[in-house]
C-alpha cells in the first residue's frame, strides 16, 4: 500500500488507546493525526482533523460508540470508519457494519490484522474506479560535483509540479549546513527543518503546513537550519518522521540533497521514488558519478531508483560528447537539461522560479518535460534515444532554444 493513510483513534479507554497507538505509530503507511478519550467530541476532532481514516473503540460504551458511527456516516462522509473491539459478539459486529463501519477488527489484533484491514480501507478509498491514487512521490536531487545545478533543478522542478492544481508539493533543503534554496525561492522562512523534526511529536497536518514556508508558486519550503549547530539534531530516524507526515500531507515531495551524502542524504534515498543524479559533461564530473554509482550499487535498492540528468548541454567550453558520457558511465541518461546561463542567472538574481522569469525559455520547457516524465508521460528529450542533441538538432527544447546554431552565451 503506498498511500499514507491519516488516522484518528477514539477509545476512551486509556490502556487500550495507548496499545492501538504503540502499533499505529509503528506503521509508516498511518499517520496519526489525532487521539480522542471521549466519544462525544469525536465529531469535532474528526471535522478539525478531517483524517482519512476514524479509529473508533466500541469497547468503552457499545451503544455511545455506535450512536457515533451512524452521525460519523451522515456528518462525515469521507472519513472511513475502522471499528475495533475485544468482543467476537456477531450481533455487535453487524451493529458496528449496519451503522456504517468500514471493517471491523478484532482485539487484540496483530500487526498484519491491522494492516490487511487498512490496506482494504485504503484500496476502496483510492483505488477506486476513476484510479485516483492519493500516493505520494517523492523526488530526491543528488549531484556528482559542487554546482552541478541540484539546487536549480529541485526549486524548479517543484514550482513546476506546483503549478498543476491537482498537485500539493514541498521541497526539503536537505542541504543542511550550506543549502541555499531560501535564496532561490527569496523568501526568509520563519521555521528550518529543525523545528520540525524538534516537534514531530505533536506536529498535526495543519501545524505542519504553518512550519512550512509557502512560495507564490504554491510550492512549501521546508528550508535547512539556520544555525550550523543545530545541524546534528537532525538526525536519519527524525527524518524519517517526517518524511512519513509530509508524504501524508502531499502529492510530491522534492528534495535537494547535499553532496556530502550523508547519513540524512542516504535516508532520503531511502523514501524517494526517484533519485536524480545530476551530472554535467566534464571529466571530474563523470569521475565522480562513476565511482558514485559503483557505491550507490551497494545500497539496496537504489541502482533501480536512480536516474542521471546531464545538466547545462550545450555548453561550449570543452564539453565530452554525449555518447562518450554515455559509454563511460555504462548506463543510460535518462535525461538532459540545456545550458542556458544568462536565464538562470536573471532567475537566481530575482530570487523568481523559472517558470514566472522565463515560462518559453527551452530550460523551462525542458524541466517541465522532466516533471511529466517523471509523473509517467512519455518524453521526447533526446537523451531518452541516446542521442546527441547538439548533433540531431531534432530535440523538442533545441528546437524553442534560442541559442541554437549560435554561439550560445557562456560564462
Ligand atoms: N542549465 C543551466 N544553465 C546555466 N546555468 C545553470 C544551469 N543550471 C544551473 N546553473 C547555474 O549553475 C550554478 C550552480 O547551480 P546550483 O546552485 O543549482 O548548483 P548546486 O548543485 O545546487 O550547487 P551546490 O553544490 O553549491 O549545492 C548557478 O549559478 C546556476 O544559475
Ligand atoms: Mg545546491
Amino acid at each position: 500500500m503506498s498511500n499514507v493513510l491519516r488516522l484518528a483513534i477514539v477509545d476512551p479507554k486509556d490502556d487500550t488507546r495507548e496499545r492501538l497507538k504503540a502499533m499505529l505509530l509503528g506503521m509508516d503507511i498511518v499517520w496519526l493525526e489525532a487521539e480522542c478519550s471521549r466519544y462525544e467530541f469525536f465529531p469535532d476532532v474528526i471535522s478539525q482533523s478531517k483524517p482519512d481514516v476514524g479509529v473508533i473503540s466500541l469497547d468503552a460504551d457499545a451503544n455511545k460508540a455506535i450512536s457515533l458511527l451512524e452521525r460519523m456516516r451522515v456528518d462525515s462522509p469521507d472519513c472511513a470508519i475502522l471499528a475495533v473491539s475485544s468482543t467476537t459478539d456477531g450481533q455487535l459486529i453487524l451493529r458496528a457494519m449496519r451503522a456504517g463501519a468500514k471493517e471491523f477488527l478484532t482485539l487484540p489484533a496483530t500487526l498484519e490484522e491491522m494492516m490487511s484491514a487498512l490496506s482494504r480501507i485504503a484500496d476502496s478509498k483510492y483505488g477506486g474506479a476513476d484510479g485516483k491514487s492519493r500516493s505520494s512521490k517523492i523526488i530526491a536531487v543528488a549531484g556528482s560535483c559542487g554546482g552541478v545545478g541540484c539546487t536549480s533543478l529541485a526549486v524548479n522542478l517543484g514550482c513546476v509540479l506546483a503549478a498543476n492544481s491537482e498537485n500539493s508539493v514541498a521541497l526539503v533543503d536537505l542541504d543542511l549546513a550550506i543549502g541555499d534554496a531560501d535564496v532561490f525561492l527569496d523568501t526568509i522562512p520563519d521555521y528550518s527543518l529543525v523545528d520540525v523534526t524538534q516537534n514531530i511529536a505533536r506536529l498535526d497536518f495543519q501545524l505542519l503546513k504553518r512550519s512550512l514556508t509557502k512560495h507564490s508558486s504554491g510550492l512549501y519550503l521546508l528550508p535547512r537550519p539556520v544555525q550550523l549547530q543545530d545541524v546534528a539534531l537532525i538526525t536519519p530516524e527524525m527524518l524519517r518522521r517526517v518524511f512519513g507526515l509530509l508524504k501524508a500531507t502531499f502529492t510530491h515531495i522534492v528534495i535537494d540533497v547535499s553532496k556530502g551524502f550523508t547519513a540524512t542524504d542516504l535516508a532520503a534515498f531511502e523514501f524517494a521514488n526517484d533519485v536524480l543524479m545530476v551530472a554535467q559533461l566534464d571529466l571530474p564530473c563523470l569521475r565522480n558519478l562513476v565511482r558514485l554509482l559503483m557505491s550507490f550499487d551497494e545500497i539496496e535498492g537504489l541502482r533501480e531508483k536512480l536516474k542521471i540528468v546531464v545538466n547545462r548541454v550545450g555548453l561550449e567550453s570543452g564539453q565530452i560528447k554525449l555518447k562518450k558520457a554515455t559509454e563511460t558511465i555504462g548506463r543510460e541518461i535518462f535525461y538532459q537539461i540545456p545550458n542556458d546561463y544568462r536565464t538562470m542567472i536573471e532567475v537566481r538574481n530575482n530570487g523568481v522560479p523559472l517558470l514566472e522569469q522565463a515560462p518559453k525559455a527551452p530550460i523551462t520547457l525542458a524541466i517541465q518535460g522532466l516533471a511529466e516524465l517523471l509523473s509517467g508521460a512519455p518524453s521526447n528529450n533526446s537523451v531518452v534515444t541516446g542521442e546527441d542533441p547538439s548533433a540531431s538538432g531534432s530535440s523538442s527544447w533545441l528546437n524553442f532554444w534560442p541559442n541554437k546554431g549560435t554561439k550560445a552565451k557562456t560564462r
